[in-house]
């Protein structure tokens, strides 16, 4: 009995070893780059994008989100917050980017993107550079930059999309997203992209129905395109998720047991233990490569 208990200390021990060596391991990686994007609206990008970033941060990881919706800031209105800066007053050099981050659930901080995120368009080399920096300063900060993008297959959702390291494609099983899904995948695809493409089957009402999709959607990018995606999970379709939306709270503080909270760990899971993607260099790299490609309203120098 004595022995056994040995035992089990001792494999406790171990796994805790491993993933103290995993965190340790990202920290020196620098910071993983996601976005978050999908090809139809209203899928359920922002709502998985604080849901996951809690899920991390339970796994003792140092999550920023940078809500980059070119519209409405998605994030700060799921949490009930008004937002004091935004990414343009760092634009503006009103303030530094430290001084828009907002304090989310579970020590998750939140850039919001607001106007900033269109300006990029107009920086010239030294607001870029300017930018970068203000990137890198933040970087040994965080293990995560999620970013909540639009959707659709605009040049600048795929500038997003096409800088990150990773990106999330979320869909739900309405034949009409599944279709944007595979029509941004193929975008990507024509770009020749280097982000490693995961898909979300968020709504599902069975895991049947989510993996036989996913499974069908990513065989059809490997096959037609030659595209690999792989498919990281599901999310179930859920009403404590639309419960937690009018609370203005995230369904994984308000509904710990939830259906949906339950998936989104399993996620987060994934996403920590599974082979990690090739970083490209962390946040500095990402905002260069984000700006570099940017669709420009007029020529600028080239930094
Ligand atoms: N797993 C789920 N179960 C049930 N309802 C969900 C789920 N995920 C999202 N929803 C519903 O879908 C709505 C849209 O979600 P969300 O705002 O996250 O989508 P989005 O993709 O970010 O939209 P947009 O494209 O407008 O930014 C939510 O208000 C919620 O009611
Ligand atoms: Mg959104």
């Amino acid at each position: 009995m004595a022995k056994q208990g040995d035992a089990l200390r001792s494999w406790v021990k171990t796994k805790a070893d491993q993933a103290t060596r995993d965190v340790l391991q990202q920290r020196l990686t620098g910071t993983r780059v996601l976005s978050v994007t999908s090809g139809k609206g209203g899928v359920g990008k922002s709502s998985l994008v604080l849901n996951l970033s809690m899920a991390l941060a339970e796994r003792g990881q140092k999550i920023v989100i940078l809500d980059a919706d070119l519209g409405l800031a998605n994030i700060n209105i799921m949490l009930g917050n008004e937002p004091i800066y935004t990414l343009w007053d760092v634009v503006e050099q009103r303030v530094s980017l430290r001084d828009t981050l907002e304090e989310g659930p579970s020590g998750v901080r939140i850039i919001p993107g607001g106007s900033g995120i269109t300006e990029l368009a107009r920086l010239d080399s030294a607001a870029i550079s300017r930018i970068i920096k203000a990137f890198q300063e933040l970087e040994g900060e965080c293990d995560w930059l999620l970013i909540d993008t639009s959707a659709g297959i605009s040049d600048n959702v795929l500038s997003f999309v096409l800088a990150a390291d990773e990106a999330l494609v979320v869909t739900n099983p309405e034949p009409t997203a599944l279709a944007d899904a595979y029509g941004l995948i193929k975008a990507v695809w024509e770009q020749d992209g280097q982000v490693a493409l995961k898909l979300v089957m968020n709504r599902v009402q069975t895991r049947d129905q989510g993996t036989r999709l996913g499974s069908r959607l990513t065989d059809l990018a490997l096959k037609a395109l030659g595209q690999p995606v792989e498919f990281l999970g599901q999310v179930a379709d859920d009403p404590q998720v639309a419960r937690a939306i009018l609370k203005q709270v995230p369904f994984y503080a308000a509904y710990p047991h939830s259906e949906a909270t339950k998936d989104v760990r399993d996620l987060a899971d994934r996403l920590l233990h599974r082979v990690p993607p090739p970083r490209r260099g962390g946040w500095g790299a990402f905002v260069r490569r984000l700006v570099e490609n940017w669709p420009r309203e007029i020529n600028q120098d080239p930094i």
